[in-house]
C-alpha cells in the first residue's frame, strides 16, 4: 500500500465527515432568518468574529478531547480526566451534550420535515406561477396542519433513526459529500441569479454594510449561537469524530477547512434569499419561514425552475440527514455506553425525540399561545435555549478542559501541531474564547 495515498484518504474522510455534520438546515434555513431578524451586516460581522475566536479554537478543542481520549465522548472525558488528576465528574459533559443535541434534533426533524414537503410540493410542480404572496400562504396553509406536518417529521426521524440503527452513517456521509459540490453548485448558480435582480444591491448592503447601532447584549448572543450551532460545536458531537482522526493530520487546517466551507454556503444562501426578499418587497425579520417563502420566488425565475427547486430541496434534505444522524448519534452512544442495544437505545431516543418534536409541530397551531417561559412557545424555546445558551455552555467547558485540565504534552500530540501553533491556539483559548464566552453568556442573560 502507498502509506501517502492512505493517508490522504483518510485525511479527506474525516474533513468530508464533519462537514457532512456542520453543513445542513444552519446554513440554508437558520443564518438568513437569524440574521434578518438580528439587522443584517452588523449581525454578520458579529458571527464570523464568533467563528474565528470561539468557533475555530473550540471546535479544535472538542476533536482533540476525542482525539486523544480514543472513546465516545462520555468515556474520553472521563478517562482523560481521570489520567489529568482532575475529577471524573468531567464525564458529565458527555451527557450534558446529549440533552443538548436531543433538544437541538426535536425542532431540527420538524423542520426538515417542511423541505420533505416542499420537495414534493416542487417535483408535482406546485410552486409553478405562483405570486410571493401565494406562496406565503400556502406555507402558512401547512404549518397549519398538524397531522401533515406530524407526518412529515416522523417520515424524516424515522429515516434518520433507520441509518442510525444500522449504523451504515459512513456510507450515507459519503453519499452526502459527493452531493455537497453539487448543493454548492446551485447556491452559486442561485447567488448569479439573484445578481441580475434589482434586490441585489440591496441585498448587499444588508448583508455587507453595517450599521452597528443595531447591536445589543442579546443580538451578540444570538451571533455567538449561531456560530457554534452552525459549526456543531458545543455538544461533543464532534468530539466522536475526533476519535477516529488518523495521527499525522493537522486538526487546526481540518477544522478551518470545514468552518471556510460553512460560512460560504450560509452566505451564499444568505445572498439569494435577501435578493428575493428586496425584490419582493418582503420583510428580512419574516422569522423561520424565510428560506421557506423566498426560494420557490427565486427558482420560479430560472428556466427549468421547478426541476432546480426539486433538485434544491433533495440536496438540503440530504445535508440535513447527515446531521441530524451526527445530532442522533452521540444520544445513541451515550445508551449504548449505559448498557443498552444498539437498536434498543435507538427505538428509545427515537421515540423520545418524535414525542418532544410534536411540541414543535403543535407550535403553529395547538399550542401557538403556550407560552411557558420568557413569553416563548415550545418552537421558540427549543430553537433558541438550547443553541444560544446550551451550546456557548458545553463549549466553554470543553475549552477549560482541553486548555487548562489536559496535560500540556498530550493536549499538543493530538493537536497535530508544532510548540508555537499549539502555544497559540492555547493562548486565543485561555485568554480570548473562554472569556469571551462567560462575558457574552453574562451580558446576554443578565
Ligand atoms: N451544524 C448543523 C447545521 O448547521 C447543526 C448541528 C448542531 C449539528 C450541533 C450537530 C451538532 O445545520
Ligand atoms: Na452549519
Amino acid at each position: 500500500m502507498n502509506a501517502t495515498l492512505e493517508r490522504w484518504s483518510t485525511r479527506r474522510a474525516f474533513i468530508l465527515a464533519v462537514t457532512g455534520a456542520a453543513v445542513g438546515l444552519g446554513n440554508i434555513w437558520r443564518f438568513p432568518y437569524i440574521t434578518g431578524e438580528n439587522g443584517g451586516a452588523a449581525f454578520l460581522v458579529l458571527y464570523i468574529a464568533f467563528v474565528l475566536l470561539l468557533g475555530l479554537p473550540v471546535m479544535m478543542a472538542e476533536i482533540l478531547i476525542g482525539r486523544a481520549g480514543r472513546r465516545a465522548p462520555m468515556q474520553a472525558l472521563g478517562y482523560l480526566a481521570g489520567q489529568a488528576g482532575a475529577s471524573r465528574h468531567w464525564r458529565l459533559l458527555g451527557l450534558f451534550g446529549a440533552f443538548t443535541v436531543f433538544c437541538i434534533l426535536s425542532f431540527y426533524s420538524v423542520v426538515s420535515g417542511w423541505s420533505i414537503e416542499f420537495f414534493v410540493t416542487a417535483v408535482n410542480g406546485g410552486f409553478v406561477g405562483l405570486s410571493a404572496a401565494e406562496v406565503g400562504a400556502g406555507f402558512e396553509a401547512f404549518l397549519a396542519d398538524p397531522l401533515r406536518m406530524t407526518f412529515n417529521h416522523t417520515l424524516f426521524l424515522f429515516m434518520t433513526m433507520t441509518v442510525v440503527a444500522a449504523g451504515v452513517a459512513k456510507g450515507l456521509e459519503r453519499l452526502n459529500n459527493l452531493l455537497m459540490p453539487l448543493l454548492y453548485l446551485l447556491l452559486v448558480m442561485l447567488a448569479l441569479y439573484a445578481a441580475t435582480t434589482d434586490g441585489f444591491g440591496p441585498a448587499l448592503a444588508w448583508l455587507f454594510m453595517p450599521d452597528f447601532s443595531a447591536i445589543t447584549p442579546l443580538v451578540v448572543l444570538h451571533a455567538m449561537g449561531h456560530a457554534f450551532f452552525t459549526l456543531a460545536v458545543g455538544a461533543c458531537a464532534l468530539m466522536a469524530y475526533g476519535a477516529y482522526m488518523p495521527e499525522h493530520q493537522s486538526l487546526p487546517r481540518a477544522a478551518a477547512a470545514v468552518a471556510v466551507l460553512d460560512v460560504s454556503v450560509a452566505l451564499l444562501a444568505g445572498i439569494a434569499i435577501f435578493s428575493v426578499v428586496f425584490s419582493q418587497g418582503m420583510d428580512p425579520g419574516e422569522g423561520p419561514g424565510l428560506m421557506f417563502v423566498t426560494l420557490p420566488i427565486a427558482f420560479a425565475e430560472l428556466p427549468w425552475g421547478a426541476l432546480w427547486l426539486s433538485v434544491f430541496f433533495l440536496l438540503l434534505l440530504l445535508a440535513t440527514w447527515t446531521s441530524s444522524i451526527n445530532l442522533a448519534e452521540p444520544m445513541v452512544a451515550t445508551l449504548q455506553g449505559l448498557g443498552f442495544g444498539r437498536g434498543k437505545a435507538t427505538a428509545v431516543v427515537g421515540i423520545a425525540v418524535w414525542l418532544v418534536g410534536l411540541l414543535s409541530v403543535l407550535s403553529f397551531s395547538a399550542l401557538a399561545e403556550w407560552r411557558p417561559l420568557f413569553g416563548m412557545n415550545a418552537f421558540d424555546l427549543v430553537t433558541t435555549i438550547p443553541t444560544e445558551i446550551f451550546l456557548p455552555v458545553g463549549g466553554l467547558l470543553i475549552a477549560i478542559f482541553a486548555a487548562w485540565v489536559m496535560p500540556k504534552a498530550e493536549a499538543q500530540a493530538a493537536l497535530g501541531v508544532a510548540e508555537p501553533g499549539f502555544v497559540l491556539w492555547r493562548t486565543v483559548l485561555r485568554w480570548v474564547s473562554i472569556p469571551l464566552t462567560v462575558v457574552v453568556l453574562a451580558a446576554g442573560l443578565l
